[in-house]
């Protein structure tokens, strides 16, 4: 038994192992492990605290995936509920469907009994406000009134803070592996904007026969690549999770565009072997096994892929 995450999953990942020693499945440690980054407010990237799209308004993404039968849930651009994960996980459960996106997705949160809250934090209010002063004051002050928002997007973009998200990966007694992904997305993003998180086969991807793994970064670069599901296939044509994941890496380098910048992998093989991944200088992912009295932070492989940043504007 074993979980993975992403770094800023360390304050859900004991919660997570707890639930596998108790008996739990897979799905049931990644929601828990989940929901205590979503409750972190001093996580920028994920639920409560999380950073806002251009406007202001925190839209939230998530999906969960169960490697036995491939069947996964999803929302896009939830406004107003504290546990993405969990409405993801009750799509999985409840639904014909896979992804809910915006009103449709609030309709269901609120149908199932979903926690509101308010996401948006003071600091979280502060940082996008530092962000609306770089405008030329006429512009901030038409953007709440229909005026176009496209041209401000990637000037207010700072790339490394468009990125940023948790990843949890599990596998449990019985040998399922579960894949979560849950993101306030990209800071200053257009609003409706989706990521690579909800995005099943980009941001996550899990299969109880090969693996699993799941993306931070760029969202944008995940989806075109579709680089979670591309892992996993690569394990299943018969690579370790290592060449998997570096293969994986090369895919998003030979991707071309104006818009290439940071991206991170976590991923765990069939056997339980964790591994991850990135193209920034340095970068570690956690782990922890049953067994193991606390998290083990480890290196993710690095390998270099081509940036640029909106060259062209
Ligand atoms: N990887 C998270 C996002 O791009 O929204």
């Amino acid at each position: 038994m074993i979980v993975v995450a992403s770094r800023n999953g360390r304050v859900g990942i004991l919660a997570a192992v707890e639930v596998l020693r108790a008996g739990g499945s897979a799905v049931d440690a990644v929601e828990a492990g989940i929901r205590l980054v979503e409750d972190n407010p001093e996580e920028h990237s994920v639920g409560l605290g999380g950073l806002p799209n251009i406007l202001g308004d925190v839209e939230l993404d998530a999906s969960i995936m169960r490697g036995s039968d491939r069947m996964a849930g999803a929302v896009g651009c939830l406004r107003g509920y504290r546990h993405p994960i969990s409405v993801a996980r009750q799509v999985m459960e409840r639904l014909p469907h896979v992804l809910l996106v915006g009103a449709g997705a609030e309709r269901f949160a609120a149908e199932i009994g979903a926690d509101r809250g308010e996401l948006l934090t003071e600091e979280a209010r502060r940082m996008w406000a530092e962000k609306q002063a770089l405008l030329p004051p006429e512009a901030a002050a038409n953007l709440q009134d229909g005026a176009d928002l496209a041209p401000w997007v990637a000037y207010l973009t700072d790339p490394v803070r468009s990125r940023g998200t948790v990843n949890f990966l599990a596998q449990d007694a019985r040998g399922e592996i579960c894949c979560g992904v849950s993101t306030s997305g990209w800071f200053n993003k257009y609003p409706g904007r989706l990521g690579d998180s909800p995005l099943i086969g980009a941001g996550g991807y899990a299969d109880n026969r090969y693996g699993a793994a799941a993306c931070t970064g760029l969202g944008e670069m995940a989806i075109r690549a579709g680089t979670a599901r591309s892992l996993v296939l690569y394990m299943k044509m018969g690579m370790s999770v290592q060449e998997a994941g570096q293969q994986t890496m090369r895919d998003l380098d030979e991707l071309g565009g104006n818009y290439l910048s940071d991206m991170n992998i976590i991923a765990l093989d069939a056997q339980g072997t964790p591994a991850g991944f990135t193209n920034e200088s340095e970068g570690k992912f956690i782990y922890m096994r049953a067994e193991m009295s606390e998290p083990q932070e480890v290196e993710r492989t690095f390998t270099a892929t081509r940036r640029r940043w909106a060259e062209t504007l």
